[in-house]
């Protein structure tokens, strides 16, 4: 029998739809197994400077359907030194904590690790990013919700885009992932996406253009990856100095695509994996990332889930190039 008595959690780096059902989950599934719960404001920041709630079945109640993430967050800069750790470990200690459920991104996680490298606090992570660039697991708390918003998004632009026989490019988030770009562009019958994972293979404005796909139709959207040189900007330009036919127009697409109502496959997502994190901590296990993988409920050792490399499947490359003709 483990000798966890109460549980800490905390959302931490962006927000994410899907993030207060995984709180709801770790919350209910922690006390259901007799363990206490306390809730940790903004992030690694309420563990320095000692935000924390201790919670009950109740004050997870109503949030299944909250976008954003009711414990709010923050990317702690303090949390990357080794006085704000220490402060935190302290705090956490003194509040009774003696594990921590970290939901967040690639940069939370690290987080997570080299706490847990330091201190001898059991850690769990869930996977909380809309980026779906952790490894390991299959897919991540907010990314269908955020693919569904650019989906809509993209079909309203579709609209003005027929209407004004124009080029949009359309500028989706995503970090150094492509995912949202490659698979929103798929689910919109967009023509083509830019994505960095192909950034240094080829030339995919020249690409796109060199497919021909003007001549058949005549407006077009182009999902592009975020990126701080390579955006939808930066080939809107190009196409302004390469291709003057052509009527170009941008749309960023931002902060809207993290927002809102999680979808029912982020919301099943984030109970399954909150309930697999309190099981994690029954089982001993410590400093994994609870992930989906073939629709088994997985643990992933923190070293592995924050590689940068999470592969996007080639067949979704190919896939949109047929569909798009
Ligand atoms: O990691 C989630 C994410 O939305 C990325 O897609 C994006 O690059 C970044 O966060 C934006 O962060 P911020 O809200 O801090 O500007």
């Amino acid at each position: 029998m483990s000798k966890i008595k109460c549980i800490g959690i905390l959302t931490s780096g962006g927000d994410a739809p899907g993030m207060n059902a995984a709180i709801r989950a770790v919350t209910r599934a922690a006390i259901a197994n007799g363990f206490a719960v306390k809730g940790i404001y903004r992030g690694y920041e309420g563990l320095i400077h000692n935000e924390i709630k201790e919670f009950t079945t109740e004050s997870v109640s109503g949030i299944i359907c909250l976008g954003g993430t009711i414990l709010k967050t923050a990317r702690s800069k303090d949390f990357m030194t080794e006085e704000g750790r220490k402060r935190a470990y302290e705090n956490m200690v003194a509040a009774g904590i003696d594990a921590l459920v970290v939901i967040g991104g690639n940069g939370s996680l690290t987080g997570a690790r080299l706490f847990a490298s330091e201190y001898d606090v059991p850690c769990i992570g869930l996977p909380g990013t809309i980026d779906n660039d952790l490894n390991g697991t299959d897919l991540t708390i907010g990314y269908d919700t955020s693919l569904n918003t650019i989906m809509e998004c993209v079909d309203k632009i579709r609209d003005t885009a027929y209407s004004h026989e124009r080029i949009f490019f359309v500028e989706v988030m995503g970090r150094d992932a492509g995912f949202l770009a490659q698979n929103s562009a798929i689910a919109a019958g967009a023509e083509a996406a830019i994505i960095p994972e192909e950034q240094t293979k080829v030339d995919q404005l020249a690409q796109f253009i060199g497919r021909g796909i003007r001549k058949s139709k005549s407006s077009s959207i182009v999902i592009v990856s975020e990126s701080p040189k390579c955006g939808a900007m930066h080939y809107a330009e190009r196409v302004r100095k390469e291709y003057p036919e052509y009527d170009v127009r941008v749309s960023i697409l931002g902060h809207l695509q993290r927002g809102g109502r999680p979808s029912a496959g982020d919301r099943i997502l984030a109970s399954r994996l909150g309930v697999g994190a309190v099981n994690a901590l029954l089982d001993g296990q410590r400093n994994v990332m609870v992930g989906l993988k073939n629709d088994e409920v997985v643990y992933v050792p923190f070293s592995s889930a924050v590689k940068s490399d999470k592969p996007l499947k080639k067949e979704l490359i190919d896939a949109l190039k047929v569909l798009s003709q």
